[in-house]
């Protein structure tokens, strides 16, 4: 259904701005409303929010395709059998209402069950500003609309309902009633009720005019929503009252502990409980910018590639160290933990299983380990992002505990293949489900005893050999695997360091079940995988001359440096030193030409991560660059092979994609076409291509930059800093 008529009942911030959203696409819309105060009707026929604000209900919905209640929610039950009479078979009903279960409950009464064309929704772009003369247009923007339909709403009618709201900008979102509810008393009402008792509280106090006077820049932001309609959320409040109630009392119990702390005067606990807080507020901030805000860089050619710089912490180190400090028993220190989005995944993981984990702050991390059997249930999902690597190896960790939990990540990680964890696990008694076609959510049954295995793995994975291994940890008896060609063994060596024995013979690493991990220090090394982007740039801008510091040079991650150096690059491996059992070293890397190769494939496990940016090398080369045996690269965070040949076609270099590499042309002169490159939301797509974009004509446009954070947090200012042109854009 197009939408042609939409008719507000109460036109306040929430309708009006759809309307005014609307109607700036969609001028011929007509819309009708009903407003109980004639001053409102006649606002919003001045502001041309709406065509006519008959004076009933009845005139108000007439011909509408779709109605749309936004009164405060106690008012539902009135609305709805007031317009119930009146209402034809094809109109739709969606609501605005900030709580469902008693929307359905009202409707129930009304029509005696939830009407099929009724979508229940739920615009989560409030403001503390209410009526209709507060309406935007712009309110909708990049902001989430949740859809609460049940199995017997009519799907036209969700479709219409969710296409006019996309049409206002918004994202759309399908959620449960019961899950909206309780979510929303945690994450909105309880909000509210907290900033309207603070400041009613302070009100009363006798000194409230000084208080009040003096009040600084945290008052104002803890309390602006206390400024929102009283109507509205007493509505909520009592709409809402059993979720709100569990609520509330965990905030007391939340209050009275640290109100302990306080009395104790108990630093180290504040500190702690604060440090925790932070952390988890920076996570979800994250995870809630909507998709939709969509943020890509323009890079304009040219860079200096000169100078010293560290690149932050190990991915593969920081998800481990998390892992085995949360199951050992101890406090074990973490130093220069990447704080990513994809590791920052897997610590709130552990924290939601119960264990105490204080910071990251300047990538120092404190687990307070809870012993092989000490994780505990999770309330709810866990959430993985963007990780491959959290939802590989936790599945392996967590096959034996004697709990259920699921494991869910984004719309990317949504579709990379999990049967080859799933697989092996089965083998050892796990008991997991894959959504179908075996991809995430994965669901792991709880309390089935494993056995050990020996697994001859298909594919060079060290996520799988880890997953396997990891379980293997619960598992009965000794646990084997051997690799087809080697792979990262950052799990074997950190296991080794927690004072679990994991024994290496050629291809296989084994241990035995049911040991113990204890707690020790780990200081991670600067990301190889990072460093390549500028192991490459340097070898590719003439006169560059750039130390990355402190990189972590396992010889199962430097296959990356071995293709550069066949390729005629001039790296210089200085003060080379182990930490931690893992060898580290600075390395120089000067311009130097380089020249075409075929990339030998038993390098190219090793290189597996930095294959994209081998690709920009090898444009930039003289001669053909061949890459086989890399077929892996098809099930990264993109399909690696296709996004770079795509973007590199894009830039004018004649690369061919081929199942299991690529083959591209170089030339030394190079000069990149000027484009707009797909990244596919794959961060090191995206790096890669900042990368080429200093030898272009121009301006290179790299699009959808947001997923650069899961690895590599500070890759633009590092960027800037060495003379790479880049400012971000939303176009
Ligand atoms: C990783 C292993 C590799 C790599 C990933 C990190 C790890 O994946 O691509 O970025 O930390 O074990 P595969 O095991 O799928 O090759």
């Amino acid at each position: 259904m197009s939408l042609r008529h939409l008719s507000i009942v109460g036109f306040g911030l929430i309708g009006g701005s759809l309307a005014a959203a609307l109607r700036a696409r969609q001028p011929d819309l007509v819309v009708t409303g009903f407003a109980r105060s004639a001053e409102t009707r006649r606002q919003a026929l001045e502001l041309g929010l709406a065509d006519a604000m008959p004076d009933t209900l009845a005139e108000a919905i007439e011909g509408a395709d779709i109605i749309l209640l936004a009164t405060p929610v106690l008012s539902f039950e009135t609305v709805l059998a007031a317009i119930r009479p009146h209402l034809t078979p094809s109109q739709i009903i969606t609501d605005a209402g900030s709580v469902k279960a008693s929307v359905v409950d009202a409707a129930c009464r009304v029509f005696g069950e939830l009407p099929p064309r009724f979508v229940l929704g739920h615009p989560i772009a409030g403001s503390e500003n209410s009526g209709v003369t507060a309406a935007r247009a712009d309110l909708y923007q990049g902001r989430r609309v949740l859809l609460t339909p049940d199995q017997h709403t009519d799907p036209d009618a969700q479709a219409s309902v969710a296409q006019m709201w996309r049409d206002a900008g918004a994202q759309v979102e399908w959620l449960g009633v019961e899950e909206h509810d309780q979510i929303l008393a945690a994450t909105s009402h309880l909000p509210h009720l907290l900033a309207f008792s603070l400041v009613d509280t302070l009100a009363h106090e006798d000194r409230h005019l000084d208080i009040f006077r003096y009040a600084a820049g945290g008052f104002r932001d803890f309390t602006r929503i206390a400024a929102s309609d009283p109507v509205m959320w007493r509505d909520i409040f009592i709409a809402n009252r059993t979720a709100m109630l569990t609520q509330i009392d965990a905030f007391a119990d939340g209050l009275a502990a640290l109100r302990a702390e306080v009395d104790r005067a108990d630093g180290r606990a504040m500190q702690t409980r604060f440090a925790r807080a932070k952390s988890a507020r920076d996570f979800f901030t994250q995870l809630q910018e909507p998709q939709t805000m969509s943020k890509h860089w323009q890079v304009t050619a040219g860079a200096t590639m000169q100078g010293t710089i560290r690149v932050p912490g190990d991915k593969s180190m920081s998800h481990r160290s998390i892992m085995m400090g949360a199951i050992a028993e101890g406090t074990t220190e973490v130093s220069g933990f990447l704080e990513g989005e994809d590791a920052l995944a897997t610590l709130q993981c552990f924290r939601d299983m119960g264990v105490q984990i204080d910071g990251p702050v300047d990538g120092r991390v404190t687990i307070h380990g809870v012993g092989m059997h000490g994780l505990r249930a999770p309330k709810d999902r866990l959430w993985m992002g963007n990780s491959g690597t959290s939802i590989r190896l936790l599945s392996g960790l967590l096959a034996g505990q004697s709990f259920d939990v699921t494991l869910q990540g984004d719309d990317s990680l949504a579709k990379r293949p999990m049967k080859r964890v799933s697989d092996p696990l089965a083998r050892m008694g796990a008991v997991i489900e894959t959504a179908e076609g075996g991809t995430p959510p994965l669901t792991l049954r709880g309390g089935a005893p494993l056995k050990g295995i020996h697994y001859d793995m298909p594919m060079a994975s060290a996520q799988v050999k880890s997953a396997v291994l990891l379980a293997g940890l619960f598992a009965d008896g000794e646990t084997s695997v051997t690799e087809p060609a080697p792979t990262r063994d950052h799990t074997e060596n950190m296991l080794n360091g927690f004072g679990y024995k994991v024994e290496r013979d050629g291809a296989t690493a084994r241990l035995v079940g049911g040991g113990r991990l204890t707690a020790c220090d780990i200081e991670v090394p600067a990301d190889i995988s990072s460093a390549a982007f500028f192991l490459v740039a340097a070898s590719i801008t003439p006169g560059a001359d750039l130390t990355l510091t402190h990189v972590g040079v396992n010889p199962t991650r430097t296959g990356i440096i071995d293709i550069l150096l066949l390729m005629g690059a001039n790296i210089e491996r200085l003060n080379e030193h182990t930490v931690g059992g893992e060898p580290v070293a600075d390395l120089r890397v000067r311009y130097a030409p380089l020249k075409g190769i075929h990339i030998p494939e038993a390098l190219v496990p090793l290189a597996i991560d930095e294959l994209p940016v081998t690709m920009i090398a090898a444009a930039c080369a003289e001669g053909d660059t061949l890459i086989t045996g890399a077929e892996e690269l098809r099930v990264k965070e993109s399909d690696r092979i296709q996004a770079m040949v795509d973007g590199l076609n894009a830039l004018g270099v004649a690369a061919e994609a081929r199942d299991d590499g690529a083959l591209i042309p170089g030339s030394l002169d190079r000069v990149f076409a000027d484009a707009a490159i797909q990244t596919h939301m794959d961060h090191r797509i995206a790096m890669s291509f900042v990368i080429a974009a200093t030898r272009a004509s121009g301006t290179v446009v790299v699009r959808d930059i947001e997923h650069v954070a899961t690895s590599f947090p500070n890759f633009k200012a590092l960027c800037m800093g060495l003379g790479v042109k880049l400012s971000e854009t939303s176009h």
